[in-house]
């Protein structure tokens, strides 16, 4: 059944060499046709070629569904104690992440798949079309493999992150740790995951350890990505540039040296305002990044610690209030950018040959996304040309 979107007020393709010229590729007027789940027309309504089926966005802007290229959805638990010690003067640690592996240990497989699935429809509805998903909240071999075998009955891009913190059995013994998930748990994990990740910072693992976590999952054939650069300065950015690393996530602590190896390595950098909105840091300077040359994500880092949030409306909203974005400039990193993140040319755009993964907006253009924080713009989200909310 081949499906016509048409009356779309204003479409971004985030194909830059139709429309207004810019990166994104904004049309107006414009209809698009899908068949088989993928764009197989764009151009003028006027123009458009017939389909089995029609949808009329009546004016509306359409928008390429978000790729959240970082989340941690495996998980049970309640952590808004810690948020509300934090608003009254508490700093964030890695530390917390051990309240959430004890609630995600004790939990039973339908009660976390449960909760990954309403997290995951919560997305949808907020625009998500592609979500990567890190296991991390297990820590032992059969929890982990627990975790990324629930996340791939619902994402394809899955990430292995045993390497999340050193789980308090390991304590006294983290190179044991190290051991564990670079052996058992990666041999137990690796089928299940597209991508390895460490989280490299004070509290968590070192720089060497990382480097050791990342090339063992390379060896097995994983993509590499990396938590750095957080809470701190530190050595991890520089590691996942000289690794080539897909993506280094969070670069809220960078030097000059980092921003230039960014630069000139196209590591992609993932920027998660949800996470300084929610543990009221200071906010990654993403112009700093942009006028430098830096491919740049936007992602909800969805986790129950740092950033309680699913919605790429906000993080967009947060990114151009708080980061010195351009509009533009965020909504191309949080559906190209994502796209780039997780090394995907299917999604984050709407061109011919593309996945039709589409968001309708109850707004005449994506600039009410920032303009209008907070508000649900989302009127229908469509993967592979079904709806999905
Ligand atoms: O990306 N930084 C490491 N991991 C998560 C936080 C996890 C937690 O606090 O539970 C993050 O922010
Ligand atoms: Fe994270």
């Amino acid at each position: 059944m081949s499906l016509l979107v048409t009356g779309i007020g204003e479409l971004v393709t985030g194909d830059p060499q139709v429309g207004d010229g810019s990166p994104l590729g904004v049309l107006r007027g414009a209809a698009f046709v899908v068949d088989a789940g993928t764009v197989r027309w764009v151009g003028d309504a006027v123009g458009a070629p017939a389909a089995d089926q029609a949808v009329d966005a009546a004016g509306r802007s359409v928008i390429p569904g978000f790729v959240d290229s970082h989340s941690h959805l495996v998980f049970a638990g309640d952590r808004s104690a810690e948020f509300a010690a934090r608003m009254a003067g508490e700093t964030y640690s890695a530390g917390g992440i051990r309240a959430t592996v004890a609630a995600t240990r004790a939990a039973g497989d339908e009660q976390l798949a449960a909760q990954l699935s309403r997290h995951v429809a919560e997305m949808a509805r907020q625009g998500t079309t592609t979500v990567e998903i890190k296991s991390g909240y297990g820590l032992t071999v059969a929890d982990e493999a627990r975790a990324l075998a629930l996340a791939a009955a619902v994402t394809r891009e899955t990430t292995f992150l045993g390497a999340h913190v050193v789980p308090q059995e390991y304590a006294d013994d983290p190179a044991a740790y190290v051991d564990l998930v670079t052996g058992p748990m990666l041999t137990a994990c690796a089928a299940h995951a597209r991508w390895i990740d460490a989280f490299c910072e004070v509290g968590a693992f070192d720089v060497d350890q990382a480097r050791t976590v990342l090339e063992a999952g390379r060896a097995v054939g994983l993509g590499m990505r990396l938590h750095a650069n957080q809470l701190g300065h530190g050595p991890g950015v520089q590691l996942a540039c000289e690794l080539g690393a897909a993506a280094v996530d969070h670069c809220t602590y960078l030097t000059d040296a980092d921003v230039d190896a960014l630069a000139a390595s196209g590591v992609v950098a993932g920027l998660l305002p949800g996470v300084e909105f929610s543990t009221r840091s200071p906010y990654p300077d993403a112009r700093r990044l942009l006028d430098a040359g830096v491919t740049v994500a936007l992602a909800t880092d969805c986790n129950p610690g740092s950033s309680y949030t699913s919605s790429m409306p906000l993080c967009i909203a947060l990114a151009v209030r708080e980061m010195q974005m351009t509009p533009a400039e965020a909504m191309w990193s949080a559906t190209r950018g994502g796209a780039a993140s997780l090394a995907r040319g299917d999604v984050g755009h709407l061109t011919v040959g593309a996945r039709a993964d589409f968001a309708v907006l109850e707004a005449p253009t994506y600039l009410h996304l920032a303009y209008r924080p907070g508000v649900p713009l989302v009127a229908s989200t469509w993967a592979a040309g079904r709806q999905v909310a």
